[in-house]
């Protein structure tokens, strides 16, 4: 399973990347705004910065809702750099732009998916990822889990290449149970990768071994 980094933090960005862990990004516009990054030319500098960084694909979202608008700004983005992935919102005219960028050799990844029929719909116009997002779900009370299990059901079913990218992922159990799913991809906060380090008896053997070492 690869793990995405879901931040525009290039500080953070940087911390998964020297762990060695780490297989690309994502971000969103509510991502950019919080790291503060305005202006078109400042945005579209963001996104090289932080192809920079990390080996792997970077997920960058348009902005525009029309299908003009998709084509438009998911070209500049894609021209950007070779690890840009154009991230499309899962609405009609969001279909209709990943399948033109799905001819032309450029990928997406589908955003704000909430359904399996969402999913599908995805990849039958052939994202190159589709991106569930469980923690929304199950903060209205609906497991997000079980969408990732219906959506592996479906692709393996018909063998779509799409790749499930596990999304709005909030804490270890949540990568825990899209590895055994058989999620492709999760993408979370770096405090989520991190925990996975963590064990009580990790430490207490690590201190209990520093110790007889010394003696
Ligand atoms: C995914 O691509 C989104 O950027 C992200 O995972 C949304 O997560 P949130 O629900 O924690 O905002």
């Amino acid at each position: 399973m690869k793990f995405f980094i879901d931040t525009a933090n290039l500080a953070q960005i940087k911390e998964a990347q020297d762990l060695g862990v780490l297989d690309g990004v994502t971000t969103n516009p509510s991502l950019m705004a919080k790291e503060g990054i305005k202006g078109q030319d400042n945005i579209l500098k963001h996104y090289v910065d932080i192809c920079h960084i990390v080996d792997g694909d970077v997920s960058a979202e348009v902005i525009a809702t029309d299908y003009e608008g998709m084509i438009r700004e998911g070209e500049i983005l894609a021209s950007l750099h070779d690890q840009i992935v154009v991230k499309i919102p899962m609405i009609k005219e969001g279909i209709k732009a990943i399948k033109y960028f799905t001819e032309k050799g450029i990928r997406t990844n589908c955003t704000l998916v909430f359904s399996a029929g969402q999913a599908l719909l995805a990849a039958k116009a052939g994202a190159t990822y589709v991106s569930p997002f469980i923690g929304r779900l199950d903060d209205v009370s609906t497991d997000g889990l079980t969408l990732i299990e219906d959506i592996r059901q479906i692709y393996d079913n018909y063998g779509y290449d799409t790749q499930i990218l596990a999304a709005s992922v909030r804490h270890p159990m949540h990568i825990i149970e899209c590895a055994k799913i058989g999620a492709d991809v999760v993408t979370c906060p770096l405090g989520a990768i991190t925990a996975l380090l963590k064990h009580p008896l990790t430490d207490i053997g690590l201190a209990q071994f520093l110790a007889d070492a010394k003696k």
